[in-house]
């Protein structure tokens, strides 16, 4: 009898065909997520999407989802929007704020472009600062550096929970209280986190979260979530408005919003991906995200100590692999990152190579591009000796 690992890699149709190492940038869906969203297509071709008893149950879909969603990360399930990706999540947040010229907002240097442009576009826009504080060398944000950029300006931090560019996991906890000792805002950025181990709004006790589903979740291209604590969701504006999210008062002919964070839902919902994000949230619930956790923590330490073999390797992020799970970025002297990539794929070895829009960890290792391994629980040691000794064998070519 199969164990649940090798029944997940058996669903990880991809894995007949080649070693997957790229779930950071998105993971295959599993099977059973594949069905699902194939067979909700394969109903709109028979009955079209509008049929009044097929929508309904559709939309009744919706709103199950959004409750699992919240189970599944302590939320409430007014607390939950459906977005199409971590970026937008992020956007709807930081335009959704009432910003007054000078306020400040803390980003550390740990962040890829998504949590970088809407910021400096806001300063450029409205006249926010952003105060960057520095990782330590590991990559490691320190809560001690976050309170000391706090001001009486302060109004949000805002920082990625699990790196996409190191695999640390940064101490969300201990960062988000401080953020409430001084009445701060905090946003986590979630993407690559969920999914991969226990994310959960109660103990890390942020304001917002923002992620996508392709990722450690499992769910397809185009999922994302939105998470706005309840007292938060009447004081952001929504940025986007329309049918689905308001109505017209019709004495007044005022716009009417849900006092939910559907608020910050507009429009025709992306089905397909909501009804890949419930699979996704039912896969990833019977697999037990503890297990999972344990897995991926597993894999990343067999990965770790399989790469420290290689001659001139140079690995970035914590030596402890205790504060990293599922991402190792790392280069090889002599060949570039990108060759590496292309040589490992027409060995049917995916990984990614680039600069992950992540300028200041860049330059802080003084390099310009690096290799990224990125698995997850389908992944098994077996892949990693196979990725192991096919570097080996490009290297001695
Ligand atoms: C940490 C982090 N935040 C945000 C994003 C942006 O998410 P999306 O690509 O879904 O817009 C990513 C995507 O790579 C990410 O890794």
């Amino acid at each position: 009898m199969m164990n649940i690992w090798q029944q997940a890699q058996q669903d990880t149709l991809v894995s007949q065909n080649y070693v997957y190492f790229d779930t950071g940038a998105a993971a295959p869906p599993p099977k059973p997520v594949i069905d699902a969203v194939k067979a909700y297509l394969d109903k709109t071709a028979e009955q079209g999407i509008y049929l009044p008893s097929f929508r309904k149950a559709t939309y009744q879909q919706v709103e199950v989802c959004r409750k699992k969603m919240a189970t599944f990360i302590g939320a409430k399930e007014s607390e939950i929007a459906f977005t199409k990706n971590g970026t937008e999540s992020i956007c709807l947040i930081a335009r959704g704020i009432s910003w007054q010229a000078g306020d400040e907002v803390i980003i550390p240097d740990t962040e890829m472009l998504s949590n970088i442009s809407i910021w400096q576009l806001l300063a450029e826009e409205k006249g926010i600062k952003i105060v960057t504080v520095q990782a330590d060398k590991q990559g490691v944000i320190s809560p001690a550096s976050i309170e000391c950029a706090i001001t009486p300006k302060t109004k949000l931090i805002s920082f990625v929970a699990l790196s996409n560019i190191t695999g640390v996991m940064q101490p969300v906890q201990a960062i988000c209280e401080i953020a409430q000792k001084y009445r701060v805002l905090s946003h986590v950025s979630a993407s690559q986190a969920i999914g991969m181990y226990r994310v959960n709004v109660q103990s890390w006790q942020c304001d917002f979260m923002s992620f996508c589903g392709r990722k450690g979740l499992r769910a397809i291209e185009g999922s994302g979530i939105c998470f706005v604590r309840e007292s938060l969701i009447p004081l952001l504006t929504p940025m986007l408005v329309g049918w689905w999210n308001s109505s017209i008062a019709p004495k007044t002919g005022t716009v009417i919003l849900p006092k939910t964070a559907k608020r910050f839902e507009a429009g025709c919902p992306n089905i397909p991906a909501i009804i890949s994000l419930n699979s996704a949230l039912d896969y990833a619930s019977q697999l037990g995200i503890e297990q999972i956790e344990i897995r991926n923590q597993t894999l990343t330490q067999y990965a770790m100590q399989k790469l420290a073999t290689i001659p001139n390797i140079e690995i970035y992020g914590p030596d402890n692999s205790n504060q990293r799970i599922g991402i190792i970025p790392f280069n090889i002297k002599g060949i570039s990152s990108d060759l590496l990539m292309q040589k490992l794929e027409a060995k049917n070895i995916i990984i990614e190579s680039g600069h992950f829009m992540a300028t200041a960890i860049l330059q802080f290792y003084n390099i310009e591009k690096m290799a990224r391994l990125s698995l997850h629980y389908f992944n098994t040691e077996k892949e990693i000796d196979l990725f192991i000794n096919a570097i080996n064998d490009i290297t001695k070519e």
